[in-house]
């Protein structure tokens, strides 16, 4: 196939093809978004002109396949807002220009859809952008992902992680002002909602040599400066510091302790607020900082010879600072002597050469390992607490077996230097791995994919580094196993019987090569304490000068004494007393790196490779030589030709099609039969040859770019033509549009102005009939009224339903039409019975009872004695008097007689009318008068004539009783405040209702031997009792409600 002359550029090295993607902007458009349509794509030239061209359009991200290039930008692109992250949110890889929102959505959706535990491999050597991409990766998640309240603790946490373990783990230094001096692996774990719940941090080697020495242009550890610069003046002063980082030994080994491009101030402020947003006690707090302090402080302890000759401490204010952090007690005679084993009983009494290197190993010592404390207790706080979840069963239940994880690793990619140490061949040998790792999964999902899609798989040719693992790793022979021997070995291990023991066991080997085992122009290049690795990404001469030495040191200090809770929990008493060796540094990383293996193994990978553009910190400057380095040693190019392997590109059918149909009559403009036969049809038409294409179950394989990019020129070249035809069609679409409106606009009014009239007829016919109906209302029911009528008794019944009587006691009726009033009183008779007898349903016994009182009450008094209607809304009691005011003895005599009702009254004496207290009870056959314990008069109530109240609102009443008896006493004149309620139960009982007399001036009692008494009553303003001028009783009633 030919290529359009706007393609002309196309091919040969370091040109590059352009891919248009829909959604892309002109911008977007430069060079290749993916290495994978890179024509020439063995060319390396090619592939950095690619980057290049690119990174000048501030276009840093590029893919080979899946995996993201960056090229650190040094400056900040506007990329990365909010609305950037939502256009990533849930779009497919390829529909978008390449970011690392779209890995970080692309890893997310897998681990939603497939449930895979899933990682991001962030490699790149130092100052490439690795830490700055994982917090885009982090915020991301953060932004976009749902969060609750208490999981957005969790989302907070995670984020301020960094910023905690930035300062403590991250330093200046020459290629970076921020560089990670450790490798960090970083686990978020997300709820079955995919909502993150909690997160796990694995650290790897610190750069512990930092905390007591600095390259010229370089720092210590930011957190010393951050205190020094931020802590508050009282603060340093406890912990015995000054703010002049120069004072410190430790801090000025680089002579660069400020950096205009770094605010330790306002850093430190960042540092203590995260601290405390991850859970950090004060205390805790307090005992970092006695460790950042007391590390300064060694530093700044000097040694001199003692009076006997022996190394001591001459530094006194170090000393006393430093037992701080052994005791609590400042004892100094003690705190001396606890320094003294601190730094000089490490390993018996010392030169001073001995004493600085033991002072410096324990300064390192304390630093790596309150740093790994720190990042555990991180841990802690970003552990998902089930207990949380526990009382929302629903969370807890799915959260539980449906939790899903993507792991970030942010680690140093091959670093070669001038002298390489001990430490570069960890990070190499880690790389190495990685590499293995890369290779192998790259493979397997690209071999998986071919088995899925029904295409078989064609061998690839790759170098396997496993050869080179297995050199540094392998037990017995391996390069890690020959230096613990070297170490375990009696005597004094040397460096030199180290290379010589690795030339005997290694020599021979295809990328073990040594000076002695060198011939020629290699021999030159390798040092005598050197060896050499030959590694995938290239060789690299290691220096073994220390590294035994390296290997050896090991902390075993009384610091396990410490009070400093850190200290102790860090420094196991066991690790002094125990005879075991420890294991060396090189097999404590073996370790930790097969753990990790282990960990990414289990996960579903994903890459960014990250790319420095120059050494100058520099924002669009492109080292071509620097980058060219860093794409050999990221293995990039090897990447490339993995991923090319079998075809270029691969796409869905849906897609496929969806895309290029317009370039097929047959599948224009749309396809209605099976996916795979419209591609088919389409590739047909496009005169695709055979080997140039594979269909699969659900995608087409293109084997060269440039099949791909002809279509993409042949879709360009039918854009004209397409947009054409789109414009008539839409413009005859308007038109026809505009006037089938108009015709729908004129019927739709034509029908409302009908419906109008037809509404309109209607109601006047009606009020027609109801004016006609109400003129004739008063005839029988005829034609002209029957609707008026009708109407009439609707409304009457509607009325009735809607306002029906509210209770018994409402005695609202609506007034019926002349032609209801029998019927609406029917109703109405229906409507009381029915509400009654729902009220006397609802009655309680009590209740009852208290109403057949009343009545019996409203019977004797209604109208008849103007205090009845007080008395009405008061209710009758049981008794007026409790139990225990019955005198006990009273209650004997009277025995099986069980008093019913009691009350407190007045008796008068019938001659001088003396007032008497009495208590008057009720039993069900007599009623008694009693004076304290005395029963004095007992009225049988067939003996009970008649009861005699007034009309007035006194309390007055005579109980008269035949003076004939003469068992009996005669009358009896009572007053009592409740005269209605007794009155009404004494009648009651004795069945007198009938024998109440209600007098209206005068009551008569009769007085012994025929004699009688009179009680007037008149109305007053108060009530008065006093013995008239007739010998009368005077009573004067208060005028209540005068009749
Ligand atoms: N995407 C980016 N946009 C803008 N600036 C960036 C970007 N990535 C990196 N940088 C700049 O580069 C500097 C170094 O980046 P970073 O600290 O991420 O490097 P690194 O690869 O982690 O290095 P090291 O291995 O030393 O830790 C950052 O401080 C920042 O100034
Ligand atoms: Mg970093």
């Amino acid at each position: 196939m030919s290529l359009p002359p706007h393609w002309k550029e196309v091919g040969g090295e370091g040109r590059v093809h352009r891919v248009m993607e829909s959604t892309l902007t002109a911008r977007d458009r430069v060079g290749v978004q993916d290495f994978v349509l890179l024509e020439n794509y063995t060319s390396e030239a090619a592939f950095i002109e690619n980057l290049r061209r690119r990174f000048g359009e501030k276009l840093i991200y590029t893919y080979i396949g899946s995996v993201l290039v960056s090229v650190n930008p040094y400056k900040d692109l506007e990329i990365y807002s909010k609305a950037h992250m939502e256009r990533y949110r849930g779009v497919s890889f390829y529909e978008i220009s390449p970011h690392i929102y779209a890995v970080s959505d692309n890893t997310y959706r897998a681990m939603r859809t497939e449930r895979r535990d899933q990682c991001i491999l962030i490699s790149g050597e130092s100052g490439a952008g690795k830490t700055e991409a994982s917090k885009k990766i982090l915020q991301y998640y953060a932004t976009t992902c749902p969060v609750t309240d208490h999981m957005s603790t969790i989302r907070d946490r995670l984020l301020q992680s960094n910023p905690v373990l930035e300062a403590f783990g991250n330093a200046k230094t020459l290629r970076n002002d921020n560089s990670s001096r450790f490798g960090k692996y970083m686990d978020v774990q997300f709820d079955f909602r995919g909502a993150p719940i909690g997160g796990h941090i694995l650290n790897y080697l610190l750069e512990k040599s930092r905390v007591v020495h600095q390259n010229h242009g370089e720092r210590n550890f930011h957190i010393f400066y951050q205190l020094l610069e931020g802590g508050e003046q009282d603060q340093l002063s406890k912990l015995g510091l000054e703010r002049n980082a120069q004072k410190y030994h430790y801090l000025v080994k680089g002579c660069c302790p400020r950096v205009s491009s770094i605010n330790d101030k306002s850093d430190w402020k960042t540092v203590r607020k995260a601290l405390t947003v991850i859970g950090f006690h004060e205390e805790e707090v307090e005992d970092l900082l006695n460790i950042i302090a007391s590390v300064l402080h060694l530093g700044n302890t000097q040694f001199g010879e003692g009076e006997d000759g022996e190394t001591q401490i001459t530094t006194e204010p170090q000393l006393t600072y430093l037992s701080k952090v052994r005791t609590s007690n400042m004892n100094s005679t003690s705190s001396h002597r606890l320094t003294h084993s601190l730094i000089l009983h490490f390993k018996g009494p010392l030169s001073f050469e001995q004493a600085v290197a033991a002072r410096d190993a324990l300064a390192k010592a304390v630093y790596g390992r309150a740093f790994t404390w720190l990042v555990a207790k991180i841990n802690q706080s970003l552990a998902f607490k089930w207990i949380v979840f526990y009382l929302q069963d629903e969370v807890y239940n799915s959260s539980k077996g449906s939790s899903s994880v993507i792991g970030l690793l942010d680690i140093y990619g091959f670093e070669v230097f001038q002298h390489n140490s001990f430490e570069q061949f960890c990070i190499n040998y880690c790389n190495e791995k990685l590499q293995q790792l890369f290779i192998k999964l790259t493979l397997k999902s690209e071999q998986e994919e071919y088995e899925a899609e029904g295409i078989t798989w064609e061998p690839v040719k790759y170098f396997d580094n496993k050869i080179i693992c297995d050199l540094v790793e392998e037990k017995h022979k391996g390069f890690i196993s020959i230096l613990d021997e070297e170490c375990l070995r009696p005597g004094e291990p040397s460096d030199i019987s180290f290379l010589e023991k690795l030339e005997d066991t290694l020599g021979g080997h295809a990328h073990f090569v040594t000076h002695k085992l060198a011939n020629g122009k290699t021999r030159k290049a390798v040092g005598r304490e050197e060896f050499r690795l030959i590694h995938y990404a290239g060789e690299v001469n290691y220096t073994v000068n220390g590294e035994l030495a390296n290997q050896s040191v090991n902390s075993r200090t009384v610091i396990c004494q410490s009070d400093n809770q850190i200290l102790s929990q860090c420094f196991h008493r066991e690790e002094v007393t125990t005879q075991k060796r420890p294991e060396t540094a090189a097999t404590q990383f073996k370790n930790s790196l097969a753990k990790l293996i282990e960990i990414l193994m289990s996960k579903e990978p994903s890459y960014v490779r990250c790319i420095k553009p120059n050494d100058a910190k520099q924002s669009g400057r492109f080292d071509e030589a620097l980058v060219r380095h860093q794409v050999k040693y990221l293995g990039l190019m090897e990447n490339l030709r993995v991923r090319r392997a079998g075809f270029a590109y691969r796409r869905r059918y849906e897609a496929f099609l969806q895309r290029y149909k317009s370039l097929c009559p047959g599948t224009w403009p749309n396809w209605q039969g099976r996916l795979a036969d419209g591609v088919a049809t389409l590739v047909q038409h496009l005169g695709y040859k055979p080997e140039e294409y594979k269909l699969g179950k659900t995608k087409i394989f293109i084997r060269f770019p440039k099949t791909l990019f002809t279509t993409e020129d042949a879709l360009e070249a039918r854009r004209p033509a397409l947009a054409l035809t789109l414009q008539t069609s839409w413009r005859g679409y308007r038109e026809r549009a505009k006037y089938h409106l108009l015709v729908i606009q004129s019927a739709w009014r034509g029908m409302k102005s009908r419906r109008k009239a037809r509404r309109r007829r209607h109601a006047a016919e009606i009020i027609r009939k109801f004016i006609k109906g109400f003129i004739y209302r008063h005839y029988e029911r005829c034609p002209e009224n029957e609707y008026f009528l009708d109407h009439q008794r609707f409304s009457f019944l509607m009325t009735l339903v809607r306002n029906p009587p509210k209770s018994v006691l409402d005695k609202s009726w609506p007034v019926p039409p002349p032609s209801l009033t029998e019927a609406s009183e029917h109703l109405c008779r229906l409507c009381m019975q029915n509400m009654m007898r729902a009220y006397c349903r609802r009655i309680q016994p009590e209740w009852k009872k208290q109403m057949e009182q009343k009545v019996v009450a409203s019977q004797i008094f209604q109208d008849q004695k103007d205090s009845y209607p007080q008395s009405v809304p008061k209710l009758f009691v049981a008794s007026r008097l409790d139990s225990e005011e019955f005198n006990l003895k009273v209650i004997q005599t009277l025995g099986n007689d069980k008093v019913k009702y009691g009350v407190a009254v007045t008796k008068y004496d019938r001659r001088g009318y003396k007032a008497r207290p009495r208590q008057l009870l009720l039993t069900s056959s007599f009623a008694v008068l009693v004076a304290e314990a005395k029963l004095k008069q007992r009225i049988d109530y067939a003996a009970l004539r008649s009861i005699s109240v007034s009309s007035l609102t006194d309390g007055f009443m005579v109980l008269h009783v035949p003076s004939e008896d003469n068992k009996q006493k005669s009358d009896v004149v009572l007053q009592c405040d409740h005269v209605i309620e007794v009155v009404t139960k004494l009648a009651t009982m004795a069945d007198k209702k009938n024998k109440v007399n209600i007098s209206q001036d005068s009551i008569k009692f009769a007085v012994a031997r025929g004699k009688e008494g009179v009680i007037d009553f008149t109305s007053g303003s108060e009530l008065k009792v006093a013995k008239g001028k007739k010998g009368h009783l005077l009573v004067t009633a208060p005028q209540l409600n005068p009749r």
